[in-house]
């Protein structure tokens, strides 16, 4: 079958997530990178054109150039899909131009950078009819997807408490290091990042696992959020409490500021039946805890996991599947739509997790502003 032409906007030298979904979209071996425009700056753009061997010819000064000179390709040249993995102000113009213009789209998170942009995204998505991926990248592990399906199963019996937590520490040596280091990180200025820093970049993750392994819509929040220092504008450090129903509610514990912690996401399900853990740092082994047996380990690449989750796995088992394999497993089932194939709703998620998750960055914020009340998603 022939590969997905695709572009990407940002993810030049030296940046983060850019160079994981080249890596993930070679895995899935469903796209071929033919374009973009890859740094702010187009001579450190055509530096990493050069280096990622990309035709010069298709390394592009800006969106709007790329636009009007691939629409000029035949068909059978032109990207038909393009990856968004520049900081969050850029998601909301670069996609709505995109769509407009007809093409698939990749897109990092948080989606925009306000809850009216993501619903006219939204809005723009269903007009179109295209494909619009948002990488919560956690979605893609075989082990939050066997999690998701053993939930919807009825297993764990009555759902009655969820814990969510994403804690780093990276931004202690930023915080109490100089000025201008607090003022380069784009994470930590508005302008860049939109109304939260700590709940838009990592707690909007923990959200999204819980929506997408229950299947459930959190109703209400509280939130409690801390900058740090006084100098620091946006949230580095939150708790919000969550409520999904009169009988059922759960935590999201998120921080940047944890010291010694890396990259430590982990969701726990407890049911009235049964209870499920997972912790990103061990991705490969979800556990199921029982007050009446003994704890079972799933683990990937294994006949006994159900659907999604067995067509999840990359290696046979014991070959450990990582970040990469996950992003690879978004990549695939964003193919799939693009081409018009059958594919399980769980395999990417879409415009409309986008909007839940603006809706929840912006829900905790305005709790913590009005005095830590409680806030209607
Ligand atoms: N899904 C995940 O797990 C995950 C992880 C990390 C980051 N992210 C998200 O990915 C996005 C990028 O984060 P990052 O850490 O890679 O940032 P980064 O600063 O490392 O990289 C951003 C890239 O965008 C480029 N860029 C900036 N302005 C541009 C413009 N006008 N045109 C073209 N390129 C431009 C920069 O030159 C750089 O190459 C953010 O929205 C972030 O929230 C998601």
């Amino acid at each position: 079958m022939k590969k997905i032409r695709m572009g990407m906007i940002g993810g030049g030298i030296g940046a983060f997530i850019g160079d994981a979904h080249r890596r993930a979209s070679r895995i899935c071996n469903d796209f071929e990178l033919v374009c973009g425009v890859f740094d702010a700056n187009y001579e450190r753009s055509k530096e990493f054109a050069t280096m990622e061997g990309i035709d010069l010819s298709r390394c592009y000064e800006s969106v709007d150039a790329m636009i009007e000179a691939e629409l000029k390709l035949p068909d059978g040249e032109r990207m038909q899909s393009v990856s968004i993995v520049t900081p969050n102000a850029l998601h909301f113009p670069f996609a709505t131009k995109l769509l407009r213009n007809g093409f698939h789209l990749v897109c990092e998170k948080p989606m925009t950078m306000t809850v009216a942009e993501a619903v006219e995204l939204e809005e723009l998505v269903a007009k179109t009819g295209l494909t619009f991926a948002l990488t919560h990248t956690y979605t893609g592990y075989p082990m939050v997807r066997q999690m998701r399906d053993l939930v919807a199963s009825g297993v764990l019996g009555t759902i009655q408490r969820i814990d969510a937590q994403y804690y780093q520490g990276w931004i202690n040596s930023i915080i109490h290091g100089t000025e201008s280091r607090i003022t380069g990180v784009w994470r930590l200025d508005p302008k860049h990042a939109g109304a939260s820093s700590c709940m838009g970049d990592i707690g909007v993750h923990a959200f999204n696992l819980i929506e997408y392994t229950t299947g459930l819509e959190i109703k209400e929040i509280l939130s409690d959020l801390s900058s740090v220092k006084d100098d620091v504008s946006l949230d580095l450090d939150g708790t919000v409490l969550l409520r999904f129903g009169k009988n059922l509610k759960g935590v999201i514990r998120a921080s940047q500021v944890c010291g010694g912690e890396e990259n430590a996401i982990t969701l726990a399900i407890y049911g009235s039946k049964a209870s499920l853990k997972w912790a990103q740092e061990n991705p490969n082994y979800l556990y199921m805890l029982s007050d009446t047996e003994p704890t079972r380990v799933f683990k990937p690449a294994h006949g006994y996991n159900e659907k999604l989750a067995e067509a999840s796995h990359t290696m046979p088992s014991g070959h450990p599947e990582g970040i990469y394999e996950a992003l690879a497993n978004i990549y695939t089932g964003t193919a799939k739509s693009i081409r018009g194939q059958k594919f399980d709703p769980g395999e990417f998620p879409t415009v409309h997790d986008g909007v839940r998750g603006m809706k929840f960055i912006h829900s905790v914020v305005e709790s913590n502003k009005k005095g830590n009340v409680w806030v209607s998603i």
